[in-house]
């Protein structure tokens, strides 16, 4: 049995614009997502994309609704159990907001001491992590001093040093070169078959295709959702998935 790992209910955002004046992001979303699954938000730009994953991420506070994060809520507020949100969600972003003045190994470290309170063990797990995503010899690397694929690699081993319930990401592969783009994604289907659950944003087709499903968004609103042809080729996924999102209006 499919269990649902994250649950949005009834889930708002709206912005303050000032007095009386509000921007409503994302009005009433209700959203599931299955262990396991590896699923695609996507949508025009200004969709309400990176305001969802950052609710998701507990980056910031719902105007009203709910995420259950293997049925238990997230809590709001910036204090209020972090903890909880730092063990559930990794987060990696379009541009990888690693800190400049420490290198690649201390970057994840920073993730990593938050949570758990072993620093040896933290810093094996660091260390293996950045083995798998071909970084290893980079450790004592600073950020500058290496490709923005390998900046986005370290800062996907960060969002997975405390082993997150769910790896989010918002355009993972915005600022990527296509070899790196390539590499990024192929490191997103190895965890995903390895039974991480995954919710990725991005405007690329190609890199919707590495997901089993795409969500698609318009006003903060859910329109419908796109399965992957599992026993298809990807350039067949790609075309399907093309036709179906410009019948969405993308
Ligand atoms: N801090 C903010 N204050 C006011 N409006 C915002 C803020 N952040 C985002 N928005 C607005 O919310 C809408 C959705 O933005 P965003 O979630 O970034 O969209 P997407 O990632 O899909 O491009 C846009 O209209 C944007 O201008
Ligand atoms: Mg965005």
């Amino acid at each position: 049995m499919e269990t649902s790992i994250l649950r949005v209910k009834n889930l708002k955002k709206e912005y303050s614009l000032g007095k009386d004046n509000t921007n409503l992001v994302i009005p009433d979303l209700n959203l599931e997502i299955k262990q396991g699954e590896f699923v695609c938000i996507m949508g025009s730009s200004g969709s309400g994309k990176s305001t969802l994953l950052y609710l998701l991420g507990g980056l910031d506070d719902p105007s009203g609704g709910e995420v259950f994060v293997n049925g238990h809520l997230m809590p709001s507020g910036q204090n209020e159990n972090a903890l909880f949100r730092r063990e559930s969600m990794g987060v990696v972003f379009q541009h990888n907001n690693l800190i400049p003045g420490l290198n690649l190994l201390e970057n994840i470290l920073v993730a990593a001491f938050l949570v758990q309170k072993n620093r040896k063990e933290a810093r094996q797990k660091a260390i293996r992590l950045m083995n798998e995503l071909g970084i290893g010899d980079l450790q004592e690397r600073f950020p500058a001093q290496v490709s923005g694929g390998e900046q986005q690699r370290c800062s996907i081993a960060r969002a997975l040093v405390n082993d997150p319930d769910i790896l989010l990401a918002d355009e993972p592969t915005g600022s990527l070169n296509s070899s790196s783009t390539e590499k990024v994604l192929e490191i997103f289907a190895e965890l995903h078959s390895r039974g991480q659950t995954i919710v990725m944003v991005t405007h690329e087709i190609e890199a919707a295709c590495y997901a089993e499903k795409v969500v698609y968004l318009r006003d903060g609103i859910f329109i419908d959702a796109f399965n992957m042809d599992r026993t298809s080729d990807r350039s067949k996924n790609e075309k399907a998935l093309l036709g179906w999102l410009t019948e969405k209006g993308w």
